[in-house]
């Protein structure tokens, strides 16, 4: 061992007995929370990333600035959206981004092509790291593919819908950054397995990927990628994975997302305006301030969940997140099945708005279910309940929203592909809800553990009509301390 290395260790050694650092992970933890880069990127040589982002998006004020003159933008864009931004010291999920991840895990990555090799999004070096596998000379696209294993096995089939629900979250932060700095991005949904071959990932683990052609809003941009052409689609009764452990969800997983390959062929189509022109803030805050809030609720000393204050709201904060929530998803197949995605939220104390249940229509909510107690009785629906180690506070949340979908007759007007792509609409509308929440101080937490089937009669669902994605929000009541990691 060297004079060098030992050093290290011994002031590493000697960092981790100071005072409140038993309260810091340790490396190990760190390198956990982010989870590992597709293979062969760890190693691989790296390009860094610029500096200053977050001071360029202090300039643009919240909702309406937008970032003027500043170089690299297609990298600021990645950092905007996915950049790290705190990590919160008394929270058992280490790390937090402008967007929310199932346990802070984020098994979405993004890729960068067409400036160099293709690479991906290393926040945790700041770079973007070569992908060893990838062909060369590809168009210059944003990627976003998920990986499926990056959640736990135990969550089975759900890895699926997760994933591609965060797919969507990823999706919607990236058009947010990229109209940030002035970038046109144009989206491709998948067809083939074409992206992820380019991109020398394996085909038994990942999504595949979303693609985004890109283009400065001057319009300099080169020309679309053609579409690639496929390794091999899912073949009935074929196993899309050759020689892995055997995991039947995974399969299942797969085949589900697959079935997009019977989408119909559709233009790239334009990512813009993914901010609403009726978004508001609750004060003056910038667009960097408005990322760095957005948040999940937290508790203290490690617990997990939420607690919550019941305060009375205003109303631009309700029908600010109704504007977010109606930005319709990009091209004209996502907006076929958003009209099939019904959002509904629950409402308590806040201006302007009757108590009970809600239905957005046409960019206004409508009252569905007026009434008093909707929270209280949808906290017994909720999956994670208070306990001693748990903190649950649906009763005092100012907003619970629900988007929901009756997935046979989606399917059977739109393809068995219009599943995956109804996780992409969820996750699209629950990224506004969250941005909207953050600037009026609000916490937004996306949940999958509600019943789907004890919800409908209070939400007044159809019996048939699933839940896709519900968002908690309300004003935290705990809000730790956070670390500051923008660069
Ligand atoms: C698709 C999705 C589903 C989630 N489901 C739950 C859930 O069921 N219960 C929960 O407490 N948190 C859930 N979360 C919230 C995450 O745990 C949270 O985003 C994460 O802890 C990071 O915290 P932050 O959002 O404050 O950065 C979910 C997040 C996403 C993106």
């Amino acid at each position: 061992m060297t004079t060098d290395t030992l050093s290290r260790r011994v002031l590493r050694y000697a960092h981790a007995q100071g005072t409140g650092r038993s309260q810091f992970p340790t490396p190990a933890q760190v390198a956990e929370a982010s989870g590992p880069l597709p293979d062969g990127a760890a190693g691989a040589d790296r390009s860094p990333l610029p500096h200053g982002t977050t001071e360029l998006l202090e300039r643009a004020a919240f909702p309406a600035g937008r970032v003027a003159g500043a170089d690299r933008l297609p990298e600021r864009a990645l950092l905007a959206a996915f950049g790290l931004q705190r990590a919160e010291l008394t929270n058992p999920y280490f790390e937090h981004r402008a967007l929310p991840s199932v346990r802070s895990l984020f098994p979405v990555h993004a890729f960068l092509t067409g400036e160099g090799p293709a690479r991906v999004l290393d926040v945790h070096r700041h770079a973007l790291a070569e992908l060893p596998g990838a062909a060369r000379d590809q168009a210059r696209r944003i990627l976003l593919a998920g990986r499926y294993t990056r959640l736990p096995a135990f969550y089975g089939p759900l890895r699926g819908t997760l994933t591609e629900l965060e797919l969507g979250i990823s999706l919607r932060s990236l058009a947010v950054g990229l109209e940030l700095f002035g970038l046109e991005g144009r989206l491709s949904l998948p067809v083939s397995g074409g992206d992820l071959t380019s991109l020398g990932l394996a085909d038994g683990e990942w999504s595949w990927p979303l693609a985004v052609d890109l283009e400065d809003a001057a319009g300099s941009g080169r020309a679309p990628a053609p579409p690639a052409a496929g390794p091999r689609d899912a073949r009935d009764g074929e196993p899309l994975r050759a020689a892995a452990p055997a995991d039947p969800s995974l399969d299942e997983i797969l085949s589900v997302n697959r079935a997009q390959a019977a989408l119909p062929h559709e233009d790239p189509a334009p990512l813009a305006p993914a901010i609403p022109h009726g978004a508001a803030a609750g004060r003056d805050l910038s667009w960097a301030e408005a990322l760095w809030e957005r948040g999940s609720g937290r508790m203290p000393r490690g617990l997990t969940g939420m607690a919550g204050r019941l305060r009375r709201v205003p109303e631009d904060s309700l029908a600010g997140a109704a504007a977010w929530a109606a930005v319709p998803p990009p091209g004209a197949l996502l907006r076929r099945v958003a009209e099939h995605v019904n959002v509904t939220v629950a409402v308590q104390a806040t201006d302007g708005f009757e108590d009970g249940v809600h239905r957005l229509a046409g960019g206004r909510l409508l009252p569905h279910r007026p009434g008093p107690g909707a929270l209280a009785a949808l906290e017994r629906d909720y999956g994670y309940r208070l306990a001693p180690g748990n903190g649950c506070d649906v009763r005092h949340a100012a907003a619970v929203w629900f988007c929901s979908v009756r997935q046979h007759e989606l399917v059977a007007e739109l393809g068995p592909g219009a599943w995956t792509l109804a996780q992409y609409v969820a996750g699209w509308i629950t990224q506004g809800l969250c941005l909207n929440a953050a600037a009026h101080g609000l916490y937004a937490r996306p949940a999958r553990a509600f019943d789907g089937l004890a919800v409908q009669r209070p939400l007044g669902l159809a019996p048939d009509e699933t839940v896709l994605l519900s968002v908690i929000s309300g004003t935290p009541r705990f809000n730790g301390l956070p670390l500051d990691l923008r660069l």
